[in-house]
């Protein structure tokens, strides 16, 4: 028989000055670890798990999608930090995921779990 789901619950994980731009929290809520983000003003939440082998991806360097540069004949010049694509990478293998989207840049089928976050009252709440 299949279990019921259990309604997420709210957790208060921090106040919203320990999260600067482009800093983030890690927690431990309900025997989940949860990444929270703060990139663009808009706060970003994922379970810190990688779908490649449950590494601590949350705990990753946090870095800028890089791109080529080509000329006109399409070869690469060289490569830039694109600032508005950041990045976490894992610790253990280096997968990268994107912090707003949580999809990895080039295999459809790896994303991290999505956690629903809030802020209020000067407070950062997540639903685990
Ligand atoms: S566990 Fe994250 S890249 Fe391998």
């Amino acid at each position: 028989m299949a279990g019921k789901k259990k309604d997420a619950q709210r957790w208060d994980v921090g106040a919203s000055d320990e999260l600067p731009e482009r800093g983030r929290l890690v927690v431990d809520v309900d025997e989940i670890t949860v990444g929270v983000f703060r990139i663009d003003g808009g706060l970003y939440a994922w379970e810190s798990t990688c779908p490649h082998v449950d590494g601590p991806i949350c705990q990753g360097l946090m870095v800028p999608a890089v791109r080529e540069v080509l000329d006109e004949r399409r070869a690469i010049k060289g490569s830039v930090f694109d600032e508005t694509d950041m990045r976490i990478c894992c610790p253990w293998h280096g997968m990268e995921f994107s912090i707003k989207t949580g999809k990895h840049p080039a295999n459809a089928k790896l994303a991290l779990r999505k956690v629903a976050v809030s802020e209020t009252g000067g407070r950062i709440f997540v639903d685990v």
